[in-house]
């Protein structure tokens, strides 16, 4: 029989979409500074877990021409937090991005999507999963019947103890 797991946190949280795409593929002067500005971020916040990163996970788009690292975050406040401060490598990221793209225009497309998730608005379930995945790696493991057979009832929360 399949193994059903879910993830186990009742908080809210926040997911972070971001990634990088090579639009002029004939400058990789241009374009490259971009993707490798990622690596020592989250190694940055891996070694501070305080910082609220709780993992990432990146993927390769379909089409080859640009990675999407899916983050899962303790809070919105705490991805805001990070973005601005001064001590931290993202400023400096963000400054020598508009440098480059003044000099090259339009070489390489940046984007994000942020979504803050209010607790009771999340739900997951992982079937056959050798170790935990996603939602669950970054919040802890549980069998799937705690919360719930569906995913409607997984959205509101753990099955009371009978
Ligand atoms: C852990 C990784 C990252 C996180 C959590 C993050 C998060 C954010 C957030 C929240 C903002 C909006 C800041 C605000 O308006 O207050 C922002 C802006 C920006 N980020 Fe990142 N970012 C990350 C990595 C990167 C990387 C690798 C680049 C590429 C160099 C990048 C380039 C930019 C740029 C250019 C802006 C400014 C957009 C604007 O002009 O408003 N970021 N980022």
């Amino acid at each position: 029989m399949a193994a059903l797991t879910t993830h186990q946190h009742e908080d809210g949280l926040a997911v972070f979409l971001i990634g990088a795409r090579a639009v002029k593929l004939w400058r990789p002067d241009a374009w490259l500074p971009a993707f490798t500005a990622m690596g020592p971020m989250i190694a940055e916040l891996s070694r501070d877990p305080d910082a609220g990163l709780l993992h990432a996970r990146t993927t390769i788009d379909a089409d080859l021409r640009g990675v999407t690292v899916v983050q899962y975050w303790r809070s919105i406040e705490d991805i805001y937090r990070y973005a601005n401060a001064d001590e931290r490598k993202h400023r400096p990221a963000w400054l020598a991005f508009y440098r480059r793209a003044h000099r090259v225009p339009g070489a390489v497309q940046v984007w994000h999507e942020s979504y803050a998730v209010p607790a009771g608005h999340h739900e997951s379930l992982y079937v056959d999963a050798p170790r935990p995945f996603g939602l669950a790696r970054a919040t802890g493991s549980v069998p799937g019947s705690r919360r719930g057979r569906t995913a409607q009832e997984r959205l509101r929360g753990p099955v009371a103890p009978a």
